[in-house]
């Protein structure tokens, strides 16, 4: 099974709780299954560009021209996309941990979205065909973290409909989510509480994730 593991946390793993959910659910997963692969994308180690004029002109003018020649500076503006989008294909579960900031992903998560979520990269789109994925990822399990305390559907949350939407349009529907919410412990005496739940959930979701059926060929 291989798994892309995407990161947007500059925080170590013992000030940070998604870490700490991510860390709950590999160590589940791992336990689980032998044959997990895993690739680790800290986005703080690898710094996605911000998008470009030529990144945009690169993937998206071959879908309305085709006869349209990259120049060089465009062929470039994909080095990242193309190096991330590897290992983004060859996963078979996508796992992305993040904090909520300001209501949403945090924006080196965003600029990753913006790199990878591409046309000819992760996905092929025309008008007779629509969208189709050129990746096999069956399932995302988004850890996340935040200070206050989120109800499903709420609407101050930008990040879990963010991921869906976007991931959705790429061909990805199944997403799991653990959510420590109520992390602000000057708000929340229940923090900790909260944090365990959110702990045993990452476990949880790893024992689903385990039992995930992988094509034929693998
Ligand atoms: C820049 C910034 C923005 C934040 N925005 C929100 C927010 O919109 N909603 C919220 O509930 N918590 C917000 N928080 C609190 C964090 O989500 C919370 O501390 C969470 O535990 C961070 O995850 P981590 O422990 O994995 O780093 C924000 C924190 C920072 C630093």
């Amino acid at each position: 099974m291989n798994v892309l593991h995407v990161c947007a946390n500059p925080k170590p793993t013992d000030e940070s709780v998604s870490k700490q959910l991510a860390a709950a659910f590999f160590g589940k997963l791992i336990e689980l299954r032998s044959d997990v692969e895993l690739v680790n994308t800290d986005l703080y180690d690898e710094k996605p560009p911000f998008y470009s004029y030529e990144l945009y002109k690169r993937t998206w003018y071959p879908v309305m021209d085709e006869s349209y020649e990259p120049s060089k500076a465009e062929e470039m503006a994909m080095n990242y996309a193309a190096r991330q989008t590897e290992a983004f294909n060859a996963a078979d579960v996508l796992v992305l941990t993040m904090p909520m900031w300001n209501c949403t992903v945090p924006a080196i998560m965003k600029a990753w979205m913006d790199q990878v979520l591409s046309p000819g990269l992760t996905f092929s789109i025309s008008a007779e065909e629509g969208v189709k994925p050129l990746h096999k990822i069956k399932s995302i399990v988004l850890l996340v973290a935040s200070g206050g305390v989120y109800k499903e559907g709420d609407e101050r949350d930008a990040l879990s409909t963010q991921v869906r939407s976007a991931f959705g349009f790429a061909g990805i529907d199944d997403i799991e989510i653990v959510w420590a919410d109520g992390q602000n412990p000057l708000f929340n005496m229940d923090a900790d509480e909260r944090k365990q739940m959110a702990l045993e959930a990452a476990a949880e979701i790893a024992e689903d994730i385990a039992e995930l059926e992988l094509d034929a060929a693998e």
